[in-house]
């Protein structure tokens, strides 16, 4: 068999895009001992996978990923069950809701965290904007109390810690259900009290929702409220930061989006394809699937490199270069910056807050823009990235001079 880097190794961890070169080459199926799972690396095959109507591959393994933290939600769900429950919760994120609602709270927390260092000359992207912006933003649209957020992203870290357990540290595994705890104590009597005496915010919009009759549980509402802390959280998080990074690394294409904010659509596409915040989802095989690789046996885990497959050169020309001018990615359609790669997955269970995504990672560069118009970093500072299931960068301390 070919000699494989291990997924699970330093080196992997601190630069993954050769292995994936070589797993989509001479490997794009292969079995993973220490995960126990098949893994599949090329576009097509990580499409197939994603595309999959749930007769052949499921997200039974979300019984295990997610289920100990958020309880059941949604990712675990499918069938009729599932599709009802995306069209209970899919509208708040999209259209007049996502422009009306949830826009301006977009805008107002990305003001207020720009303000805290607009004056200041020095700034950490990642700790003092990307890591705080989805979660409060989160916070904010489900109308939780400000004095709250900062109890939100206590559970955001500590749920983000329990996904990325991959050693299985239990002290991490004890926090996390702990997390599961003390979340339900404090959202179950926010939601009750909403159902009585509703807003204009998510919350009363998802108690209300109703589908053919039918409505979510306290429990429901409580573990999508859960899941939005990671699902919403974590991956815009990585999204602004890479963004903010990899425009710092082509200072030709910072420049160009800088002259015309009108290309920063095409620069959220691109990162989402050069460096999606997920690198890897996983499903369950419930019966035998046949992908370019080879055959994936009934009963097993498959991993599907998201990372890999959106930098495969049968898909994309010139794949490992960043480049906002490739052409080949659409940022007009509806769902631009995402069918054009996997970094939202595709199929059922593809991302149900990419457009708010899009709006928070191109709120959020504007008003970095204008915070910072000449935003660089510390002269030697070479950015590191790190993580291996989601991954981005870990610190970005720019410079810059404070508008007048
Ligand atoms: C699903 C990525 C932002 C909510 C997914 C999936 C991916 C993904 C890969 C599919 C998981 C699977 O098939 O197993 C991302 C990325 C984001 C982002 C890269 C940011 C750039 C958000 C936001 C929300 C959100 C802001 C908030 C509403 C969800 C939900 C699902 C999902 C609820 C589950 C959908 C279902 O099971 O039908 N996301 N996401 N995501 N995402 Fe996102």
């Amino acid at each position: 068999a070919q000699q494989v880097p291990d997924i699970l190794s330093p080196e992997f961890a601190a630069n993954p895009y050769p292995a994936y070169a070589a797993m989509r080459e001479h490997a794009p199926l292969i079995w993973h001992e220490a995960t126990r799972s098949y893994i599949v690396s090329r576009y097509e095959d990580v499409e197939l996978v994603f595309r999959d109507r749930e007769s052949r591959l499921t997200t039974a393994n979300y019984d295990w990923q997610l289920e100990p933290v958020h309880g059941r939600t949604i990712l675990q769900l499918s069938g009729r069950e599932h599709a009802v429950r995306r069209a209970l919760v899919a509208p708040a994120f999209r259209g007049r809701d996502l422009e009306e609602r949830f826009l301006p709270v977009i805008e107002r927390n990305a003001r207020e965290l720009a303000d805290a260092f607009r004056q200041s000359g020095t700034a950490d992207i990642v700790t003092d904007f990307a890591t705080r912006l989805p979660v409060d933003v989160i916070a904010d649209m489900l109308g939780l109390d400000k004095t709250d957020h900062d109890r939100f992203h206590g559970w955001y870290t500590s749920v983000i810690a329990f996904l990325g357990n991959l050693s299985g540290d239990p002290a991490v595994t004890a926090a996390g259900e702990r997390t599961r705890a003390e979340f339900a104590e404090y959202m179950l009597p926010v939601i009750r009290e909403r159902r009585e005496n509703p807003g204009d915010d998510l919350l009363s919009t998802l108690c209300a929702a109703e589908v053919d009759g039918v409505r979510m549980s306290d429990e429901d509402v409580k573990a999508f409220c859960s899941l939005l802390l990671a699902a919403g959280g974590e991956t815009t998080d990585k999204a602004i930061a890479a963004i903010i990074a990899n425009l710092l690394a082509h200072p030709d294409q910072l420049a160009a989006v800088q002259a015309d904010r009108g290309l920063i659509p095409a620069a959220f596409a691109e990162t989402l394809r050069y460096s999606p915040p997920v690198h890897m989802i996983m499903r369950h095989s419930a019966e035998e699937v046949d992908v370019s690789g080879g055959t994936i046996p009934p009963g097993a885990t498959v991993t599907c490199l998201i990372g890999a497959a959106n930098r495969d050169a049968s898909r994309y020309r010139d794949p490992e270069r960043f480049d906002i001018f490739r052409g080949d990615l659409s940022t007009t359609s509806a769902f631009s910056a995402a069918a054009d790669h996997l970094a939202f997955a595709l199929g059922r269970h593809f991302c149900v807050g990419a457009l708010l995504a899009k709006a928070e990672v191109e709120t959020g560069l504007n008003q970095l823009f204008d915070a910072m118009p000449d935003l660089r970093l510390p002269d030697g500072f070479i950015p590191v990235e790190e993580g291996v299931f989601t991954r981005g960068p870990r610190s970005l301390p720019v410079r810059f001079t404070p508008v007048a």
